[in-house]
């Protein structure tokens, strides 16, 4: 693990590492994202926008593979923007504000081609989950593709919080994500208390839609058509259309 604040790179590594751990199968889901995205749209995206995206590994890894594209990220977590700011191209945005509220549009502007959520949704509140996918569906352009990947239980499991316990091969997951925060908490010791802040009124972060629920919110949001794109394990992705 990185020991200070300064070394982003590594920082950002070792986070990538605590994320494939959780998301198993995480490379076969960014390479669905990016076959998805240019079948649908016919072209390389234009304009992307990624929620939540962290520390933006995978936004530079969409910035990287779409080098023409218009990039923005957004988050909410002082500690992982900051690493964000220092580590990610000059082609992609960084900006921070909250998906919980309506603000973030005007902030980040309308006519998105792609607009990615990767394990974001599970940090807010249904209802809030309803909202941003209509905020969504406003900020992209029409034929954009919205794709929301997260635990999702299939539908013949129950919504319920107990989806969200580590099954055992993710305990080591649910370790190393304690670790690296324990460790960043230290190094990041200046920003801990503005992301206390931040985090103190927040819901838990165990909401866990089934893929219906994401379906028909997405469609609620005024998306024309949604559906299954990838699927591992208790992990989805849906992909949802403008
Ligand atoms: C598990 S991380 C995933 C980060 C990134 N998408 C990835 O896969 O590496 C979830 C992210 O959502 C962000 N987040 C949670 N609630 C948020 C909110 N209300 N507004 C903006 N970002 C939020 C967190 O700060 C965190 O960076």
């Amino acid at each position: 693990m990185p020991s200070t604040a300064l070394d982003s790179a590594r920082w950002r590594t070792a986070w990538d590492e605590v994320m494939t751990g959780f998301v198993p199968g995480l490379e076969t889901l960014e390479a669905a994202i990016g076959t998805a995205a240019e079948s649908v749209l016919g072209r390389p995206p234009a304009r992307i926008l990624d929620l939540g995206g962290g520390p933006g590994v995978i936004t530079e890894r969409m910035a990287g593979r779409w080098p023409g594209a218009q990039v923005t990220l957004i988050d909410i977590d002082p500690v992982l923007l900051a690493m964000a700011r220092d580590g990610v191209p000059p082609s992609v945005t960084v900006l921070d504000a909250d998906l919980s509220e309506p603000g973030w549009t005007s902030t980040a502007g309308g006519a998105h081609d792609l607009i990615t959520a990767i394990m974001t949704v599970h940090y807010l509140r249904p209802e809030r989950v309803r909202s941003l996918y209509r905020r969504c569906h406003q900020a992209m352009s029409p034929g954009g593709l919205l794709i929301i990947a997260d635990l999702m239980p299939d539908d013949g499991l129950p919504t319920v919080t107990s989806a969200l316990n580590p099954a055992p091969g993710e305990a080591a997951a649910e370790l190393a994500w304690t670790q690296w925060w324990g460790e960043a908490a230290e190094a990041f010791a200046h920003l801990m208390p503005a992301r206390t802040e931040v985090f103190r009124h927040r819901a838990p972060a165990n909401f866990a839609g089934t893929v219906s629920w994401h379906l028909a919110a997405t469609r609620t949001a005024g998306f024309r058509e949604a559906g299954l794109l990838w699927r591992h394990g208790r992990h989805a992705a849906l992909l949802a259309l403008a």
